[in-house]
């Protein structure tokens, strides 16, 4: 395909999805009715929502789907009384789902997003909300043209460790903050790239549908290693930047209320294993904001001693919030929230430890299905963290700055 065809062919697939006419109507919940939910995706994080789903007191998982015969196996065996579909049109067809959790590869959000909502039901959608900006526009002016309830699964806005910060900077504990830094650590055996999962023996062509996983992407035969290792290839992932970064922008974005960055700058490369993938593994990404503020955020596969945090940097204090040298996911390592006064500005200042406490975030969807209040991680937090991924990654592909205009006119490339 030539480079104007697939640009074409991209500006057709994003842009040509479901019209939105009418919106069939939900049911209408009362307090002690049950929140009737389906799945769509449920290989390695569709799976861990499973469990959290099937622990949250009121709601029930009612069906699944998946593409992979394998995954629909796994899911049945978690939750023996569900449905198992191939297919998520089926899926969302039923009348006796109220929301659906989406857990499918990045360069599929946008669709099963628009589905999802077109279909009248509530959405919890996986981060990154989309793979492109044209998507990640198109998603937004969905959900605000409907009235369902959407929580995009950037599960560290739950957090009381963000609830700690958000109080300190709005009782100006660290006075004007120009600056702040974060990061995120990880380290792999040697030989072994970060990311690569092994191929199970029965991710065959006639186990899977490989038309429904391309999602419209240029036909090319069954790939086994693709389809299990989509992350490491453009086509259907944005690399660690809508992996991990996404959530630690989130957060940044949500403590100081911050819009989309006005630019962007990332440099980085295949430092680590040079496997075969597409995407960096060794990133420094820097980005502007309005009001005399610049974030970064710099990211390694290859040494994990500093974990993860991210550190504001204010004239009257510095909030620096840590985690352990694993990966935010499975909120296993030590995470603490610190406040430092600074002696300049604040001399009688002292130094405090956060103390709040996290909620459950996929709980907090459910909560907000039934009482039809904003989620913790609303649509807007995810597009504005998915436009500032995107415009990193842009900044690397073109080996430039970025600007938000520059971004939001350039079409997607895989
Ligand atoms: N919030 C978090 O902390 C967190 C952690 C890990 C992953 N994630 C996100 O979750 C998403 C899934 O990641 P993963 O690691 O579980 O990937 P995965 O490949 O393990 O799972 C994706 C699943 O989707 C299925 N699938 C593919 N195409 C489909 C289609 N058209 N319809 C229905 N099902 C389809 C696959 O068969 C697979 O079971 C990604 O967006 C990822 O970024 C979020």
């Amino acid at each position: 395909m030539t480079e104007n065809t697939r640009r074409d062919f991209i500006k057709r697939t994003v842009l040509g999805t479901t019209a939105f006419l009418a919106y069939p109507s939900a049911r209408v919940l009362g307090a002690n009715d049950r929140v009737r939910v389906g799945m769509i995706g449920v290989g390695g994080r569709g799976q861990e929502l499973l469990k959290q789903i099937l622990e949250v007191p009121n709601a029930q998982l009612v069906a699944i789907a998946d593409v992979y015969g394998r995954r629909r196996d796994e899911a049945k065996q978690m939750a023996p009384g569900i449905q198992t579909l191939d297919d998520h049109r089926r899926l969302l067809e039923m009348n006796d789902i109220d929301g659906v959790i989406v857990a499918s590869p990045l360069h599929i959000h946008a669709r099963h997003f628009l589905d999802t909502i077109s279909a009248g039901k509530d959405l919890y959608c996986e981060k990154t909300m989309t793979w492109s900006i044209p998507e990640a526009e198109r998603c937004l002016q969905a959900a605000k043209s409907s009235n369902r309830v959407i929580q995009i699964g950037l599960q560290h806005e739950s957090s009381g460790a963000l609830s700690s910060a958000k109080k300190w900077i709005k009782d100006g504990l660290a006075g004007k903050i120009t600056q702040v830094e974060s990061w995120m650590s990880r380290n792999t055996p040697h030989g072994k790239g970060q990311w690569v999962r092994p191929v199970p023996p029965d991710c065959t062509a006639a186990n899977v549908n490989w038309q429904a996983f391309l999602n419209g992407r240029p036909d090319q035969p069954f790939d086994a290693y693709r389809f299990i290792n989509w992350r490491l290839f453009w086509e259907f992932s944005g690399g660690n930047v809508t992996e991990n970064m996404v959530h630690q922008v989130a957060w940044i974005m949500s403590a100081l209320n911050l819009p989309v960055p006005t630019a962007a700058y990332m440099s980085g490369g295949i430092f680590s294993e040079k496997d075969g993938r597409e995407v960096p593994d060794t990133l420094a990404v820097t980005l502007d904001f309005p009001n005399d503020l610049v974030v970064t955020w710099q990211s390694t596969f290859n040494n994990s001693r500093y974990g993860l945090g991210e550190r504001f940097l204010g004239s009257d204090g510095t909030i620096e919030h840590t985690a352990g040298a694993n990966d935010m996911v499975r909120d296993n390592s030590e995470e603490t929230i610190r406040y430092y006064p600074e002696k300049a500005n604040r001399p009688d200042g002292a130094a405090l430890n956060g103390d709040m406490p996290d909620e459950n975030h996929m709980a907090n969807w459910i909560e907000c299905i039934r009482s039809r209040k904003t989620p913790n991680a609303p649509v807007d937090v995810g597009y504005r963290s998915a436009i500032a991924a995107h415009m990193a990654n842009l900044a690397y592909r073109h080996k430039q700055r970025v600007t938000t205009a520059v971004a939001k006119s350039t079409q997607p490339e895989f």
